[in-house]
């Protein structure tokens, strides 16, 4: 049998009817608003990974700084044959983590079809021994994880929980720490509070990759929903929000226009210069991320970080 399993857990009529009510909840709200998961169509995915290769980029090569000399440490400390990791993309870092530990089977989880069988597929040819279950599905949505053996590793990589809201971080931590018995752990992922300009140019690089990725939401509503946005009659913004300590990605209209969204027989007015926000992406210091997990029942027991202290990943266990 193939060491590659997929299994969609998000059925297409549920992720079309939550895309229609995030679509008619985001764009009838003030400030207009859209959830960033929706990015990630096979264009999305390939935007991202693009960016993970942009010089203003850090966090991707500060966090495979981090796994490439830590992996040993963690497998040590975890132990785990389970590697279950949210969020997966292209799996690509999570190769140190293969490598480093005692694994039977490997869970990528995303909403990303194409990241997924693009990573598994790559992933068996490369580690036949290794089996793969890979599943599409939400993880901010209730997860059923397939039986393999313990102890188990959740891996949440590349500062993804940031681009959760903070009442969505405590919901998830704690869905994340009810998939843990005693002896598994958490692996996390956090981008660091840092210089204010460092931080814009990673969302605003010189080539407009990012620009691509954040207009990429507008050409999946268009092709979803049969919207008519123009991704060139929206600028893409970046801007650091000091108070929340998180980046902010918006696009602004650049002159008053109505956007129709047959398929909500919608119609959706834009003053020029009126924004919709697309994302979030918090950045964290020590002392939030341990008592974030504290209150999801998750005590932290390791904390690394790259050799400029940009970004750091998380050990943490059941209390
Ligand atoms: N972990 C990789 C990819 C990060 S990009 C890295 O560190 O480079 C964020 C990934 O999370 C994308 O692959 C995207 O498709 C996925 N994603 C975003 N929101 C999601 C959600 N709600 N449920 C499942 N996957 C999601
Ligand atoms: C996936 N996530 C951690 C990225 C981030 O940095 O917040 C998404 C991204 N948005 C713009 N550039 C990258």
């Amino acid at each position: 049998m193939s060491p590659l399993h997929v299994t969609r857990t998000l059925a297409e009529d549920a992720t079309d009817a939550a895309l229609r009510a995030d679509v008619l909840h985001g764009l009838t709200a003030t400030p207009k608003w859209l959830p960033p998961k929706w990015f990630y169509d096979a264009r999305g995915s390939e935007l991202f990974e693009r960016i993970t290769e942009l010089p203003e980029y850090y966090p991707t090569r500060a966090e495979r700084e981090i796994l490439a000399t830590r992996s040993g440490e963690i497998a040590a400390a975890s132990g785990a044959r389970t590697l279950v990791e949210l969020g997966s993309g292209s799996s690509e870092k999570t190769r140190y983590l293969i490598d480093a530990l005692p694994l039977a089977a490997y869970v990528p989880v995303d909403v990303s079809e194409s990241a997924l069988t693009q990573a598994g597929e790559a992933l068996t040819a490369e580690r036949p021994e290794l089996e793969v279950h890979a599943l599409i599905a939400d993880f901010t949505a209730p997860l059923t994880l397939p039986a393999t053996p313990g102890p188990r590793l959740v891996a949440f990589l590349g500062g993804t929980i940031g681009n959760l809201l903070p009442a969505e971080r405590a919901e998830f931590l704690a869905s994340v720490r009810a998939l843990l018995a005693p002896g598994d752990g958490l692996l996390l992922g956090t981008d660091l509070v840092k210089d204010e300009r460092v931080l814009v140019r990673a969302y605003d690089d010189a080539a407009g990759v990012t620009a691509a990725f954040n207009k990429n939401v507008l050409a999946v509503v268009d092709r979803e929903l049969g919207a008519d946005f123009d991704p060139d009659a929206f600028d893409h913004v970046a801007l650091w929000d000091a108070e929340r300590e998180w980046i902010e990605m918006r696009l602004r209209s650049r002159t008053a226009q109505t956007v129709k969204v047959p398929a909500l027989d919608l119609a959706v007015d834009f003053a020029a210069g009126e924004e919709l926000r697309t994302e979030v992406s918090a950045k964290f210091r020590k002392e939030g991320v341990s008592g974030e997990l504290a209150a999801a029942g998750l005590e932290l027991t390791h904390w690394w970080t790259d050799a400029e202290g940009r970004f750091a990943l998380s050990l943490s266990v059941v209390r």
